[in-house]
């Protein structure tokens, strides 16, 4: 099932009314880009807490960002495993969502919100060496949104 960004964003906004439900957690989360450069890397551990996984999954992705912004994603990966991430923009800030299909037609999903203030400029080491990150805490909750 191909969702729409819409429709998870609008998911993700709904999100906030239902009871916390935490379905994943990301750990040492990075997003930022490379100096001199428009591309943006981000890095996450997803890990599904209240099952067998132990380690979680690696998940990356790049795309291409711009000055104090940082892409969105669709389709990041975390293999070996079948979980995905998304990275969603709004205007105050970015949703990170992963999920992971469950059964054939359904889908157990996560989102976290990041607030604009965790996207900074950050000063590089040359004059026209500054970069975009996310400076926010490395680790957080996903809560389900459906
Ligand atoms: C952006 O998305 C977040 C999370 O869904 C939501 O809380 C916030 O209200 C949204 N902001 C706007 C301007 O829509
Ligand atoms: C987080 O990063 C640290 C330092 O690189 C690493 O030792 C640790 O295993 C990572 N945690 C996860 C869950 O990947
Ligand atoms: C995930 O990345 C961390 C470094 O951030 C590494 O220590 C860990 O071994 C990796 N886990 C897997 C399952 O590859």
């Amino acid at each position: 099932m191909k969702l729409s960004l819409l429709a998870l964003a609008s998911a993700a906004s709904a999100a906030v009314i239902t009871t916390r439900d935490v379905v994943f957690e990301a750990r040492n989360f990075t997003a930022s880009c490379v100096p001199h450069s428009a591309m943006c890397f981000y890095s996450l551990n997803a890990f599904m807490p209240g099952t067998m996984d132990t380690l979680g999954y690696n998940c990356t992705a790049s795309g291409v960002g711009g000055v104090g912004i940082l892409p969105e994603i669709t389709g990041g990966t975390c293999p070996p495993s079948s979980r995905t991430f998304d990275v969603l923009r709004n205007e105050t800030g970015m949703t990170v969502i992963v999920s992971v299909q469950v059964s054939r037609l359904s889908y157990t999903r996560g989102a976290h919100f990041i607030p604009s203030e965790q996207i900074q400029i950050i000063k590089g080491v040359t004059p026209t060496g500054d970069y975009t990150a996310y400076v926010g805490p490395k680790d957080f909750p996903l809560e389900r949104i459906w």
